[in-house]
């Protein structure tokens, strides 16, 4: 019988991803979205239409989850599940907690109780480095307390804790990947998106959120997957929390900015606003413990600044503007 691996927001920026590298190792994929900010266009690029299909789903209806997984298991086995699904609009969820609460954390429980029905043993989670919120400059190993400062973080801690619960009643295995801020195409959201955009509208001015000395990590999101697909290779049982990131502390929305000024509009004047928050809830600065990551046999190719510089020139062609 075909088995596929499932992949949960998998016509989204990552998911598409993911799902382009699985087919080529050989392996098929049914892709579960609600189209909110995946697109179907970006699955064209993930090549062999007969290894991927795709089911318009609302994750956080539990009645279409489990009518999903029902429909895939008629037909074929399901290998991995891998949670991508999540709302990545940091600000909205701000603004409204019910997207949150809906895209991130009810589809992770919806999730869980079909995979407890279906017996599906093993998860790959996306989760983020906003569960830790703000520990200024100290170093963030994977045991450091977790203290979320935006609804995002909180519903992806919440997630986590009902993917542990999971484990201990049914779940063989559970990995949890605590993304940094990931860079690339196709890009649906993100900082360098916000730049070439404003820099579009108004190429003399670039308006900048904070004071622009936010300075975070930026994993180009090619090596996000080699992480992803390398830790997935790995014989692993029981709940693994993982932090994922390049090997560096990071670069500052200054220089972000800079780059993508450099790129689209020298001429533009960088104008900065006030504090080291570019909204409520976001992070000013982190840095991870890749301790565990390197045990497992892993580094980036990339650091941070060329993440940034390689994403900026690729999603400048996407959005048409190179
Ligand atoms: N991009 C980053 O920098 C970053 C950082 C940390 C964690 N993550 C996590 O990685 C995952 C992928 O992020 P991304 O950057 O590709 O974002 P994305 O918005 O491009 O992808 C998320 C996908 O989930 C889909 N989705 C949202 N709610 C849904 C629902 N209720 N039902 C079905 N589908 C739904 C969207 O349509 C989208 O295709 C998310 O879980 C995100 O929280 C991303």
């Amino acid at each position: 019988m075909k088995c596929v691996d499932v992949i949960t927001g998998g016509a989204g920026f990552i998911g598409a991803n993911l799902a382009s590298r699985l087919v080529r190792e050989g392996r098929s994929v049914v892709i579960l979205d609600n189209l909110s900010a995946g697109r179907l266009e970006f699955l064209g690029a993930v090549g062999s239409a007969e290894r991927v299909q795709f089911m318009r789903v609302d994750m956080a209806e539990r009645d279409q989850v489990l009518d999903a997984f029902a429909e895939i298991l008629s037909v074929q086995a399901v290998g991995d599940v891998w949670h991508l699904c999540a709302n990545s609009n940091i600000q909205a969820g701000t603004a409204d907690p019910d997207i949150d609460l809906r895209n991130t954390f009810l589809s992770t429980y919806n999730l869980l109780i079909a995979m407890r029905k279906f017996e599906l043993p093993t998860l790959h989670f996306a989760s983020t480095s906003a569960v830790y919120g703000d520990h200024g400059e100290q170093m963030i190993a994977e045991t450091a307390a977790t203290r979320p400062i935006s609804n995002y973080g909180a519903m992806k801690l919440a997630s986590e804790a009902q993917i542990s619960a999971a484990a201990e009643a049914f779940l063989r295995r559970a990995d949890i990947y605590r993304f940094p801020n990931v860079v690339g195409t196709p890009a649906t959201h993100g900082v360098i998106v916000d730049f070439i955009a404003k820099l579009t509208q108004t190429p003399r001015r670039l308006d900048v959120l904070g004071d622009g000395t936010q300075r975070k990590c930026y994993l180009h999101v090619n090596d996000l997957i080699d992480a992803m697909v390398h830790i997935g290779s790995r014989s692993l049982t029981g709940v693994t929390i993982i932090n994922i990131g390049p090997n560096d502390s990071g670069v500052t929305v200054r220089s972000i900015a800079e780059t993508v000024r450099d790129l689209i509009s020298p001429d533009a004047e960088l104008i900065f606003g006030e504090g080291n928050k570019g909204w409520a809830g976001d992070v000013p600065r982190f840095h991870y413990s890749l301790e565990k990551l390197t045990a497992l046999g892993f580094q980036s190719t990339r650091g941070s600044r060329e993440a940034v510089q390689q994403a900026a020139r690729e999603i400048a062609v996407q959005m048409g503007v190179l």
